[in-house]
């Protein structure tokens, strides 16, 4: 069998390292460094001029599922006859109530602050919708004061969640809740 030369190989090697498919694979700089002020105005286009809250949910859902690596689930839990009622998400099916209260959902809309959670497993009373859940953070949505749902995120990660996805979200539900 006739054996490539090196010269051949390293030549292939170099034009697969500078395609496409490598840069892809390769895990970016912001892993776990999201650009929440990219991502805000990528929200404002999508949903300027845009009133129905369904739809600007959803499309504030699958832009964090494109842009967020290392996720699982991500979604709006919404009150409704005070209990939360899920709302649109990306991810498995999911629990569809959560008392005020109960889970990292629940706590988060009790206390109106956002939760992080490093370790699902060491949280009393977590609910656990996709076993593979190692982290998660809840992002309460207030309107004029008023509670009107939550942001819930989940890793199958262990601490994927910290200060600047708090604050990168709190500013990101800040514009999404102008038009809702
Ligand atoms: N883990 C959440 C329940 C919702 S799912 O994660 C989608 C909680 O403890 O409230």
């Amino acid at each position: 069998m006739q054996q490539p030369s090196d010269k051949s190989v390293s030549s292939r090697l170099k034009a697969f390292a500078d395609s496409d498919r490598i840069a892809a694979a390769k895990p970016t700089a912001t892993d776990a460094d999201a650009d929440y002020s990219m991502i805000c105005r990528q929200l404002e286009g999508l949903i300027d001029g845009e009133k129905d809250r369904v739809a600007n949910l959803a499309n504030c859902s699958a832009l964090l599922w494109q842009e967020l690596t290392g996720i699982n689930w991500v979604g709006f839990y919404l009150i409704k006859r005070n209990k939360l009622v899920l709302g649109p998400f990306q991810g498995k099916p999911a629990c569809s109530r959560i008392e005020i209260g109960q889970g990292v959902c629940g706590t988060a809309a009790a206390i109106s602050k956002t939760v992080i959670v490093a370790d699902v497993h060491q949280f009393p009373g977590h609910i656990a919708c996709d076993l593979t859940s190692k982290s998660e953070i809840v992002v309460p949505m207030l309107k004029d004061g008023q509670l009107i749902g939550v942001l819930d995120i989940d890793s199958p990660a262990v601490d994927r969640f910290d200060h600047r996805d708090q604050q990168g979200l709190e500013e990101l539900l800040q514009v999404l809740i102008l038009r809702l």
